[in-house]
């Protein structure tokens, strides 16, 4: 018997959390949750039962203070110097969440942030703190929740984010392509005349960009980079950033993606620059099948391709209220997600569910 669910309902109760958010965001009108293979999902007041996959998590209430909910991971202050973040399975497209979670794309995107976190320490310390005091914070919470927020859980150390997202181009794509169309550059930076859509630059560039409070992030020079934290931290940053695409794109390819673009977030811990949020993901960079990969067009995405032709298909107009996925789409879009995992790194995405694969209904307490 397996069922999902995030907090005891007493428990919340006497935390005075709200008791309508789960494994599942409820209110509204509940969006149909993907099946993943041939599973039943099937909704029990609170609860959902599921075979099969390792079930969604749309949001969560942990017995911790919300610091923030951002578009993919609530995050949690646990104390002065550590963060609870929890990558959800809530998936954005065309700037705005989907009601569809995809199933275990947020264990994907952890997974991966560790394999290159380690991958790539030489050149970069990171937020991640020791295992066993993840597992000594987990334990306080009941097994069942401990299972869903198996291998999507992360306990940081809290960096003071710099304003300023690091993004390294080795192609020629979205934006970038877009400006260079226009005036051969990218952000200010000139480039030679004549190059094509989607093509490899003769090296990899750094255009930062700062996060706009609202909308869109804005493209920044390096001057101005400069202006905000400093020579020798941007400096510092650029080099890093540059360094972490080039390692981890040299060996993607080698593995059959072609990492087009990436953002790196870095932070401050204890004086020390450290890499924080995630590190070459399928959301936080442009991931090309080598395959497919073809000069002069767009290219397809490994993830969200399946998500924004469907979305483009039934002429939604990019405003809320944003259409669930059907079953095959979502279904679709996880094998995608879990052949990206495969192919870095080499093996199948774990379990996450101790007893994943059973059939289960079981009455709200
Ligand atoms: N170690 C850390 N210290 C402080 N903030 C962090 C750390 N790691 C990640 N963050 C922040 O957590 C947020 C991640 O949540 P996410 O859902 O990805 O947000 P967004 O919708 O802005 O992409 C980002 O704002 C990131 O800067
Ligand atoms: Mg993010």
């Amino acid at each position: 018997m397996r069922t999902v669910k995030l907090l005891n309902p007493a428990r919340r109760k006497s935390l005075g959390l709200p008791c309508d958010i789960l494994g599942y965001a409820l209110g509204g009108t509940l969006p149909r949750p993907a099946t993943p293979h041939a599973g039943t999902y099937d909704l029990v007041g609170e609860r959902m039962t599921h075979t099969e996959s390792n079930p969604p998590l749309f949001e969560t209430a942990l017995p911790y203070k919300l610091r923030a909910r951002g578009k993919v991971r609530d995050i949690y202050e646990i104390d002065e110097r550590h963060l609870l973040v929890i990558t959800t399975d809530r998936l954005s497209a065309f700037d705005h969440v989907l009601p569809t979670p995809i199933p275990d794309r947020g264990r994907v995107l952890v997974g991966l942030s560790h394999f290159w976190m380690k991958k790539l320490q030489s050149v970069v310390r990171n937020h991640l703190t020791e295992k066993s005091q993840l597992q000594k914070l987990l334990a306080e919470l009941p097994e069942q929740d401990q299972q869903a927020l198996n291998g999507r859980a992360e306990l940081v150390r809290k960096a003071d984010v710099f304003p300023v997202e690091c993004i390294v181009r080795g192609y020629l794509a979205g934006s970038g392509w877009a400006e260079y169309q226009k005036q051969s550059t990218i952000c200010g930076q000139p480039l030679p005349s004549g190059l094509k859509r989607s093509q490899k630059l003769s090296e990899p560039i750094f255009t930062p960009s700062t996060k706009a409070t609202s909308g869109h992030d804005e493209n920044i020079s390096f001057e101005k980079m400069i202006d905000i934290l400093g020579t020798e931290t941007s400096g510092k940053l650029r080099d890093i950033s540059l360094k972490l695409y080039t390692e981890g794109a040299d060996f993607a390819a080698g593995q059959g993606i072609l990492i087009a673009d990436t953002k790196f977030e870095f932070g401050v811990v204890d004086t020390e620059i450290v890499i924080v949020d995630e590190v070459l993901t399928p959301d936080s960079s442009r991931f090309w099948p080598t395959e497919k990969y073809e000069i002069g067009r767009d290219q397809e995405s490994f993830d969200k391709q399946i998500v924004r032709n469907y979305l483009t298909e039934i002429g939604w107009n990019r405003e809320p209220p944003v259409p669930a996925l059907p079953d095959d789409i979502a279904t679709k879009t996880r094998d995608a997600y879990l052949t990206v995992y495969k192919k870095l790194t080499g093996m199948n995405l774990p379990p996450a569910c101790k007893d994943v694969g059973s059939v289960s209904v079981t009455r709200p307490r």
